[in-house]
Parts: structure tokens; C-alpha cells; sequence
């Protein structure tokens, strides 16, 4: 009975066919080569022809056993196949939940934002208002109402950027700015809204107002052709020249702390009378001079002095009973002096390696 001997063998052959599947493919191969119509069992059936009749039944009879035998180890091979990518995909995908989370990256406010926040929080204490003003303005408050003689050469188109300008070289031709002030110009500084303010409030006036200014400068490690002040202005009964010290050096030492000196160098400004412009010691060097202070020891931060009577007037304001004192303050001196920035143009240029130190 060589056919018995045939199934005994393919059983065998059909348990390692099986067992050596260990992907989908391998085990429909398997299928193909032992149950298809070109298969083992299918070869062996076709033999029955040439065995004895009465030999018949009972082969046809082991080899469909078989046949069930093959299909029930294909069965259990592809549910352990199943069961072992199941196995598998979970211990890929599992979640480590001890493990902490991935933070999203939130923002936060730009370096000089923070600055001008805390001369807010700073002069807000004691009981300043914040204003603001528009950043296209008329000569008019940039430069007339504030005492700026029509000569003056911060009027020239050097040092303005115009958007209008009815008088193009205008300081050649002081004479034709007189006929009207409808230049329209980015604000070069933030003391036109002095005047926006003074002619819209009535004193006591103890403001403050933040905001970007412009100018035509070719940015280098000290200046940009846009920059942010932070003007003050006080109008008040009785205002001395000592509340402005007082006030200024209140506002340097909350700013940059106790130990910071302040120096008083007189300086001109058309809309103060007297004007100084304040410097603060070096920190780098402690005062005794470094490249960062250019060996002087201090650093400009501010402008300063007492309102200028003809600005009063200007806003209809009598400086016989009022008088006042104003201020601007480098909004990227600040920054820079305080945390020793060697090139103020990179606040601006967005490299987040710097800004998120801040
Ligand atoms: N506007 C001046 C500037 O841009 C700064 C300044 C100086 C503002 C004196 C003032 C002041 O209010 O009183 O250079």
C-alpha cells in the first residue's frame, strides 16, 4: 500500500510546510501546494484510479481525512499568525503613559513688548495714564507744535520719512513749509502725542505713551530705522525740574535696580526748556568703561527737560499757571542695557534662538 505510505509522508511534509509559514504568503503557498487542484491531495486522489477496486473506499475515505487534517493546520497556523501580529502591533503601538507629554509651544511676548509692559506696570503705579497716538502724522505735531523751528534739520527728508512731502527739501526752503502743514510723515518720535494729548485733556496731564517711531538710519548694532520710545509727559500746578529727577530716577531703579546711577547731561531739545539727556553707568563694566559704553562708563536711555513754554501755548495751555516736564526713553536702549545686547538688530530679525532667551 505504497498510497498509504504516500499520506503518512505528506502528513509529515504538510505539518513542516505549515509551520515554516510565517508570513500570509508563505502560508497561501502552502495551501496552494498541498490542497490546490494542482495540489499534493488532489496528485493523490488521481492515483486511486490504479489501485483495487475494494482498495477504494478506504482510501478515498484516509485521504479526505487528511485533506481536513491539512485544512485544520492551515486554520490554526493563520489564527497564530493573526494572534502574533496582534501580539505584535500592540507592543509597537503601546502607549508609555508614565512617560510625560509633549508640550505645545506657546509664544510669548517679544523682548521690547516686555519692556514697555513694565514702564507701564512701572509708571501706571503712580497714577500715569497710557495713551497713544498715530504713527502717520502731520508735521504739524511732529515737528511745528513742538517748537521745531522750520529750519530744524531732523525736518529733512534725511531724517523723515515722508509720505507726503508738499516741500521736498524742505529745510533749503524753510519759508514754503509756512504756508501749510500738510506733510504727512512716519512720526520720528512719540512727542507729537504731547500734543494729541494736551488737546484733548485738560492738566493735571501724567501720561505715558509707548509706540514705534521711524527713521531713515541704515540699521547697525546701535541704531534701526524702526524703534520704539516711551514719552512721558506732566502738566501740573507747581511742576519743578526736581519732580522729574525724582520721577526719572524712581523709574531708572525700578527698572534696572538699586545700585544704577543716573547722570544728568544737558542737552537741546526744541520742546523742553531746560533739556537734558540722561545716561545710566554701565553695567557690563560697572562704570569704569568698556566697549559697550564706549569707555565712558554710561548709556543713554532717555531725553528729558521741562515743557517749553511756546509748546503750552501751542495747545492752548497757560504756562503761567502750568508748568510740566517730558520725557523720552529708548525702548531697545532699555532692553539692550539690561541684558547687555551687543546688537540691537537682533530684535528684529526673528532668529527664535535669541528671542526665546527672553
Ligand atoms: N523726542 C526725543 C527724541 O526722539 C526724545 C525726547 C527728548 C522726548 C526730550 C521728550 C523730551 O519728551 O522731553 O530724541
Amino acid at each position: 500500500m505504497s498510497l498509504i505510505d504516500d499520506l503518512v509522508k505528506l502528513e509529515e511534509e504538510a505539518k513542516e510546510l505549515v509551520a515554516g509559514a510565517d508570513d500570509a504568503a508563505k502560508l497561501e503557498a502552502a495551501r496552494v501546494e498541498l490542497l490546490g487542484r494542482k495540489g499534493r491531495i488532489t496528485g493523490l486522489m488521481r492515483m486511486m484510479g490504479k489501485l483495487a477496486p475494494e482498495d477504494r473506499p478506504v482510501m478515498g475515505k484516509r485521504a479526505n481525512e487528511m485533506r481536513q487534517l491539512i485544512e485544520g493546520m492551515l486554520d490554526e497556523r493563520t489564527t497564530e499568525m493573526k494572534a502574533a501580529a496582534l501580539k505584535h502591533a500592540l507592543e509597537r503601538e503601546a502607549v508609555d503613559i508614565t512617560l510625560p507629554g509633549i508640550r505645545p509651544q506657546i509664544g510669548h511676548q517679544h523682548l521690547i513688548k516686555q519692556i514697555i509692559e513694565e514702564a507701564e506696570d512701572i509708571f501706571c503705579g503712580i497714577g500715569y495714564t497710557v495713551e497713544s497716538g498715530p504713527m502717520v502724522e502731520t508735521s504739524y505735531y511732529n515737528f511745528t507744535a513742538l517748537n521745531a523751528p522750520m529750519d530744524h534739520p531732523s525736518r529733512s527728508a534725511r531724517d523723515t520719512f515722508y509720505v507726503v512731502d508738499n516741500n521736498p527739501g524742505s529745510v533749503a526752503h524753510p519759508e514754503a513749509h509756512a504756508h501749510g502743514e500738510s506733510d504727512v510723515l512716519l512720526r520720528t518720535q512719540t512727542s507729537g502725542v504731547q500734543i494729541h494729548t494736551m488737546e484733548s485733556q485738560k492738566p493735571p496731564i501724567y501720561m505715558i505713551c509707548p509706540g514705534t517711531v521711524y527713521r531713515p538710519d541704515t540699521a547697525d548694532a546701535c541704531h534701526l530705522p524702526q524703534f520704539n520710545q516711551i514719552e512721558g509727559l506732566v502738566v501740573d500746578e507747581g511742576i519743578t525740574f526736581g519732580d522729574l529727577k525724582g520721577t526719572l530716577d524712581y523709574f531708572v531703579k525700578c527698572m534696572f535696580g538699586e545700585d544704577r546711577k543716573t547722570r544728568y547731561r544737558p542737552h537741546f531739545f526744541p520742546f523742553t526748556e531746560p533739556s537734558c539727556e540722561v545716561d545710566v553707568s554701565c553695567h557690563v563694566c560697572g562704570g569704569k568703561g568698556c566697549n559697550f559704553c564706549k569707555h565712558s562708563g554710561w548709556i543713554e536711555i532717555l531725553g528729558c527737560g521741562m515743557v517749553d513754554p511756546n509748546v503750552l501755548i501751542n495747545c492752548g495751555i497757560d504756562p503761567e499757571k502750568y508748568t510740566g516736564f517730558a520725557f523720552g526713553i529708548g525702548a531697545e536702549r532699555v532692553a539692550a542695557l539690561r541684558y547687555d545686547l551687543p546688537d540691537l538688530r537682533t530684535l528684529m530679525t526673528g532668529d527664535m534662538r535669541f528671542l526665546n532667551q527672553f
